[in-house]
């Protein structure tokens, strides 16, 4: 098995006991600027997740596993705690691994409740429980990178989008990690990173994860990936999921599902890597999927002014849904699974 350094310091990580505090990288301020944000109460941590500056499903989940134990420091009756819990399930609506998380904590609660209320001790379990999530999601990593390295040959040239790596999980990452397990095997692989309008999370995450990896590659505008895919200039195109339907419809960053048509078109494989803890076979299909709408200035103001004319109308879907039709492969910590996906994500999540 090939060794994969740990980078420091890490995207998120609980400090201490119980009355310590959850750390994370502020990704708002990435590349200029390392800050860690030490966060000690829920409110704090639902902005932070708000404004992107923890994001990533796999990433989301263990925060707001985190976010559940501090709702019980917090709480002074069950129902505070209640409260809580459903302003954190407010707080981003497409990545299930949130509501994932969060259904663990209330199963937690609700078994605990029936003894009677005791904070201190729901504090611990849901910490413990938190921790847990947390090397979960770094072993899932793990195993998807293993799996998904599989499909990848020497010499590769890959298209990605958004950022998938160790920004966005607990771990190496889901379709980042495929490529920095390739890569640790030795395999020469050319990754073409799309920018990601309107937040760049892959001019700002991912190429600099790229460069802590050593792994070549090149930044794109989104709209050159399609062209680049069809002129014949690379070879699979390797993406994450916020959310799989039981069909295998599959939501992911805006701008993912005109590359998984592109492929089709060219004839090239498009993969999704996920962790099963992003599979929802409660959705049907993809239509039912909610899609996050952001505020409209994070398209026309951006980072400088004059993007467009002032107040002109803009609309933000943060996601967009890729038909399973449209997928070669979904690669998760159990293996890989070729179309029709029903059968196996049923069983993946019912294990
Ligand atoms: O809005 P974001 O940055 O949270 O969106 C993230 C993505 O769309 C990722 O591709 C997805 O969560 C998979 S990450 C492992």
């Amino acid at each position: 098995m090939v060794r994969i350094p740990e980078i420091s310091p890490p995207t998120l990580e609980w400090i201490g006991d119980e009355t310590g505090s959850l750390q994370l990288i502020d990704q708002t301020l990435l590349p200029r600027t390392l800050k860690v944000l030490d966060i000690q109460d829920c409110a704090t941590l639902i902005d932070a997740i708000q404004r992107l500056a923890i994001r990533g499903a796999p990433a989301l989940g263990v925060a707001a596993a985190y976010g559940a134990a501090l709702a019980a420091r917090e709480a002074a009756t069950p129902q505070e705690w209640d409260q809580a819990l459903q302003a954190l399930r407010a707080s981003r609506p497409t990545a299930v691994n949130l509501f994932f998380a969060l259904a663990r904590a209330e199963d937690i609660a609700r078994r605990e409740r029936e003894k009677g209320w005791d904070p201190q001790r729901l504090l611990r379990l849901l910490l413990d429980e938190a921790r847990n999530m947390h090397r979960q999601d770094q072993e899932l990593c793990l195993a998807m990178g293993r799996h998904g390295a599989e499909l990848l040959r020497d010499g590769m040239r890959i298209l990605t989008h958004c950022n998938t790596g160790r920004f966005a999980t607990a771990g190496i990452g889901t379709a980042f990690g495929v490529l920095v397990t390739a890569h640790a095997q030795g395999k020469d692989l050319f990754v073409y990173a799309d920018e990601t309008r309107p937040l760049l999370q892959g001019a700002r995450l991912t190429a600099f994860e790229l460069e802590e990896r050593g792994i070549p590659g090149a930044l794109l505008c989104d709209g050159a990936g399609p062209g680049l895919i069809l002129s014949g200039e690379v070879d699979a195109i390797l993406v994450g999921a916020d959310r799989i339907a039981a069909n295998g419809d599959t939501a992911n960053k805006v701008g993912t599902l005109p590359l998984a048509l592109a492929a089709r078109h060219a004839g090239l494989p498009f993969y999704i890597v996920a962790p099963t803890t992003t599979l929802d076979p409660e959705t049907r299909e993809g239509r039912e999927i909610v899609i996050e709408e952001r505020d409209p200035r994070e398209v026309t103001l951006g980072p400088e002014e004059g993007r467009c004319p002032p107040g002109f109308p803009a609309r933000n879907p943060a996601f967009d849904v890729t038909p399973a039709e449209l997928i070669t492969a979904l690669v998760t910590e159990k293996g890989v699974a070729s179309p029709p996906f029903s059968s196996r994500i049923q069983d993946w999540a019912a294990e």
